[in-house]
């Protein structure tokens, strides 16, 4: 059975002393449930502080995005290996922030996803239409072209991923997708999965995700947890959103 993950993304926000609190307050206050994860994805400068202050605990941590490549002449990019040598279990890719301002494309970010897989770091592959999209009735096609580009570049590693819906109209705008309009889309997701062999993988829900939403989209039996951006900045909103 498919338990539920809750992810934070932080995006470019903290700072040591900042993050300091934050990491304590999720350290001490997050208890292994069965069937319950939560991880935080921090700003690369603070891996290291994340795996410090987490490393032992039951809160797991990762990245914000990784290279398609394994290492060489590509400055700036952070591999895989890197993420793994500070113990990540996840990295996301394809986050549609990545997509919009730094015109990742599909191909791209299946790429991301088998390097990051190379390397032992599970990646959460996000997909997601824009309002534009889901006005003009192309939702499915939309999402089910992203997660092709996914499923084409891990073939039999598939079921080894997370996969996020992140309506992009719903990302740090503080509309949120109906637990219905969630639902709807992610069983479109599992289906596809399902067809390429990998139907239970976990399809996490993102775009303005809060305690006071989230159990009523944990609850839709496709919505396998939840990636959280601006909630996630708050560590007892956090905790409650992983606890619903
Ligand atoms: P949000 O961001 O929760 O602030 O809407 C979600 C995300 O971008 O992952």
């Amino acid at each position: 059975m498919r338990g539920k993950l809750t992810v934070g993304n932080w995006k470019m926000h903290g700072g040591l002393a900042e993050n300091a609190g934050r990491l304590a307050a999720l350290a001490g206050g997050w208890r292994a449930q069965a069937g319950r994860g939560l991880a935080v994805c921090v700003p690369f400068p603070y891996l290291a502080q994340a795996r410090d202050a987490l490393a032992g605990g039951e809160v797991g941590w990762g990245a914000q995005d990784v290279s398609a490549h394994a290492a060489g002449a590509y400055t700036g990019e952070v591999s895989g290996a890197m993420l793994a040598d500070f113990g990540c279990r996840f990295a996301i890719v394809g986050h549609s922030e990545r997509r919009q301002y730094h015109g990742e494309r599909d191909e791209a970010v299946g790429a991301k996803a088998r390097a990051s897989l190379a390397a032992g770091v599970t990646p959460i592959a996000c997909v997601g239409e824009t309002l534009a999209e889901r006005d003009a009735g192309t939702t499915g096609e939309v999402v089910e072209r992203q997660l092709r580009a996914v499923i084409d570049a891990l073939g039999a590693d598939l079921p080894r991923i997370v996969v996020a819906y992140e309506p992009v109209w719903a990302i740090g705008t503080g509309r949120t997708a109906t637990p219905d309009q969630a639902q709807q889309v992610h069983a479109a997701l599992r289906g596809r999965l399902e067809r390429a062999g990998a139907r239970d993988v976990p399809i996490l829900y993102g775009g303005s995700v809060k305690a006071s939403n989230a159990a009523a989209l944990y609850a839709m039996p496709d919505v396998d947890g939840g990636l959280v951006g601006g909630a996630s900045l708050d560590a007892g909103e956090l905790l409650a959103i992983a606890r619903s």
